[in-house]
């Protein structure tokens, strides 16, 4: 009688688990649940925050707001987009506007592969709605070479041939960018410190850290 008792509590329970699962895959939009638990951060996910949220909220999340007119300087230029304010920058600016440098990860704000800058900060744009950015100054990795000249930190990472299969590297070289933007006088560890979040698969770390010390080089300060 008890083990039968077992057996159907532990069934229900994986039962429930399954479809709990199941509903959290239909309904998870990852931009959209980061805009429902404050846009964007430099926090880590709390997923079962997520979870707690997708179950409690997925309909109000899943609904798109009414489209919105969002004017932002991109690359130096003015540009505005008309759009459901809730989308990720990273969608608006790979889909509406076809800058396709800017590269989609995880789309969780985990693995930096979708970095631009906004106001000269390290932004992870799958994670930031697009609405964040009315009024800022966003630079996506084509904004940064000068016409034929590339950025120093560009060509640091072409020196040392500081990639692989070249998904994360745009992410990394904005990461780079954007910690001597915040500071010009960063030190390598600084510059390292920062760039922690952003992850590579192919494991081209030892490249990508060559590449971070031709940077600061000459002085062994930063040259944003
Ligand atoms: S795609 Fe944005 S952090 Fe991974
Ligand atoms: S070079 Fe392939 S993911 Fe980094």
């Amino acid at each position: 009688m008890l083990a039968g008792v077992l057996i159907f509590a532990g069934g229900k329970l994986l039962l429930e688990s399954v479809l709990f699962e199941h509903q959290f895959r239909e309904n998870y939009q990852p931009q959209r649940v980061m805009t429902a638990i404050g846009g964007p951060g430099e926090k880590g996910v709390d997923l079962f925050k997520v979870r707690r949220i997708v179950s409690a909220k997925h309909h109000a999340v899943r609904e798109p707001l009414m489209e919105t007119k969002i004017s932002f300087t991109l690359n130096g230029k003015a540009r505005s987009v008309t759009t459901d304010p809730q989308r990720s920058l990273l969608e608006v600016l790979r889909e509406d506007l076809r800058l396709t440098g800017t590269k989609y990860g995880c789309g969780e704000g985990q693995c930096r592969a979708c970095t631009v800058l906004v106001n000269g900060a390290s932004t992870a744009s799958c994670i930031t709605s697009v609405a964040d950015v009315d009024q800022q100054a966003v630079t996506t990795i084509e904004g940064l070479a000068d016409g034929d000249k590339l950025h120093p930190v560009q060509a640091a990472f072409l020196s040392e041939g500081a990639f692989q299969c070249g998904y994360c590297t745009a992410g990394m070289v904005m990461g780079v960018v954007g910690a001597l933007t915040e500071n010009p006088q960063a030190s390598e560890s600084e510059v390292m410190a920062k760039m922690q979040k952003h992850i590579c698969r192919c494991g081209s770390y030892v490249k990508y850290s060559k590449a971070i010390k031709r940077v600061l080089a000459p002085s062994g300060k930063g040259h944003a």
